[in-house]
C-alpha cells in the first residue's frame, strides 16, 4: 500500500517538474512534493505504524525516492535558471529613462567663453600669457619701476628667484642677482593681466586687437568683494590711429552683447602707469539702465574697472619705437561681470567648490 502511494507521488512528481517552465514553479513543487505538509512527509509518519519489515523496506524506498526527487528539482532549477527567457528580457522602449546627471562647465568658465566668443565676432584674438611672471613684465616693462608708488597698489605674491635659491651664495652670485633684480628678473605670481599686453607686442607688429583673459593673485585678505585668486581680461587694440573714440564703441558694443541691453558707457579721469590718459570706466546700470536703484546705490551707474591709452614708455619696452603707435587697453575682472550679470552676492563662492552654488548655472 505505502510503496505504491510513494511510487505514484514519484511519478507524478517527475512529470511535474519535467513540465516546470519557471524557477517559481519549481520552487512550488519543492514544497508541493517534499514540504512539511506534503504527502510524501505524511506517508513518512505512517511508518511508525507498520511492521519492522515492511518498516524497513519502505523506509528505504521512501529515502531514494526523496533523494531522486530532491536531484530533480535541484536540476531543474539550475536549468532554468541558466536559460534565456526571451519574455522577461523583453525591453520596453516607451519607459521614461532614468535621467543621468551631468556635470557643465564652471560659471567662471561659462563667462570667459562667452567674452571670448563676442570678441572674436568682433575680429580679436585670444591671447595668453604666463601666471607665473618675471618682474619685467608683471611691473618693469607696464611703466612702473621698483620704487614707483602704484606698485603698492597691487600686493604681490613674491617666489624664491632661482639664482638665489638654488645657489651657495658667492660675493659674484649676489653681485649677479642684483643685476638681476635691476633688470627685473624678480619671479611673481602675475598682479594683473596686463603682462600680456608686453608679451604679445614683445612678438608682434601692429596693428592687432587682442584679449587676454586669465587667472591673477593679489596677496591681500579676502571678503566679500576680493579674493587672493580671481581672473582679469585685458584688452589691448594698437595701429597707427586709434584713439580713445575706438576705444568707447569697442566696450560699448561689448557690454551690450554682453548683458543683451543697450549699455551706455562713462569714462573718468584716473591714473594707471601705463596708460596717458588713464581711465576709470562705468556702464549704465544694468538693472535700472540709470534711472537710480539699490543695485548702483541710486548712481545710475556701475563701476568697472580700469582703462586707457597705451603710455609710449610701455611701446618702448616692448621694442616698438617711440610714438610710432598708439593703442587702447583695459583691464576688467571676469568675476565682477559675472556677480553683476548672475546677481551674486559674494565673490568667494566661485572658488568655495559649493555644489548648491554650482548647479544653479
Ligand atoms: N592692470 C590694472 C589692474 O589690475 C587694470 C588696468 C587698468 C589694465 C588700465 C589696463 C588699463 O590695461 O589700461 O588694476
Amino acid at each position: 500500500m505505502l510503496k505504491e502511494k510513494i511510487e505514484k507521488i514519484k511519478e507524478a512528481a517527475l512529470v511535474a517538474v519535467e513540465n516546470a517552465k519557471t524557477v517559481e514553479e519549481v520552487l512550488q513543487l519543492e514544497i508541493q512534493f517534499l514540504g512539511r505538509k506534503s504527502e510524501f512527509v505524511g506517508i513518512l509518519r505512517q511508518l511508525k505504524d507498520v511492521s519492522p519489515e515492511e518498516k524497513k523496506e519502505v523506509g528505504q524506498l521512501a529515502n531514494a525516492v526523496k533523494v531522486e526527487i530532491q536531484t530533480l528539482l535541484d536540476q531543474k532549477k539550475k536549468n532554468l535558471a541558466s536559460t534565456f527567457d526571451a519574455a522577461a528580457e523583453k525591453i520596453d522602449v516607451t519607459v521614461p529613462a532614468v535621467k543621468l546627471r551631468r556635470g557643465h562647465l564652471h560659471p567662471l568658465t561659462q563667462i570667459q567663453n562667452e567674452i571670448e566668443d563676442i570678441f572674436t565676432s568682433m575680429g580679436f584674438e585670444i591671447a595668453d600669457g604666463p601666471e607665473v611672471e618675471d618682474e619685467f613684465h608683471n611691473f618693469d616693462a607696464l611703466n612702473m619701476p621698483k620704487d614707483h608708488p602704484a606698485r603698492d597698489m597691487q600686493d604681490t605674491f613674491w617666489l624664491r628667484s632661482q639664482t638665489s635659491a638654488d645657489k651657495t651664495q658667492t660675493k659674484a652670485d649676489n653681485r649677479q642677482n642684483d643685476t638681476e633684480e635691476k633688470k627685473g628678473e624678480r619671479i611673481l605670481l602675475r598682479t594683473h593681466t596686463s603682462n600680456v599686453q608686453i608679451r604679445y607686442m614683445e612678438t608682434h607688429e601692429p596693428p592687432f586687437r587682442i584679449i587676454a583673459p586669465g587667472r591673477i593673485y593679489r596677496n591681500e585678505a579676502g571678503d566679500s568683494t576680493h579674493e587672493h585668486t580671481f581672473h582679469q581680461f585685458e584688452a589691448l587694440v594698437v595701429g597707427d590711429d586709434i584713439n580713445v573714440g575706438n576705444f568707447k564703441f569697442v566696450a560699448q558694443q561689448f557690454f551690450s552683447k554682453f548683458f543683451k541691453k543697450d549699455i551706455q558707457i562713462r569714462i573718468r579721469p584716473s591714473f594707471f602707469p601705463f596708460t596717458e590718459p588713464s581711465f576709470e570706466f562705468d556702464i549704465s546700470c544694468t538693472v535700472c539702465g540709470g534711472k537710480g536703484c539699490s543695485a548702483c546705490k541710486n548712481a545710475g551707474w556701475l563701476e568697472i574697472g580700469g582703462a586707457g591709452m597705451v603710455n609710449q614708455n610701455v611701446f618702448v619696452a616692448a621694442g616698438y619705437p617711440r610714438n610710432k603707435y598708439q593703442g587702447f587697453a583695459w583691464g576688467f575682472g571676469v568675476e565682477r561681470l559675472a556677480m553683476m550679470k548672475y546677481k551674486i552676492s559674494d565673490i568667494r563662492l566661485f572658488h568655495s567648490g559649493d555644489l548648491r552654488f554650482i548647479k544653479q548655472f
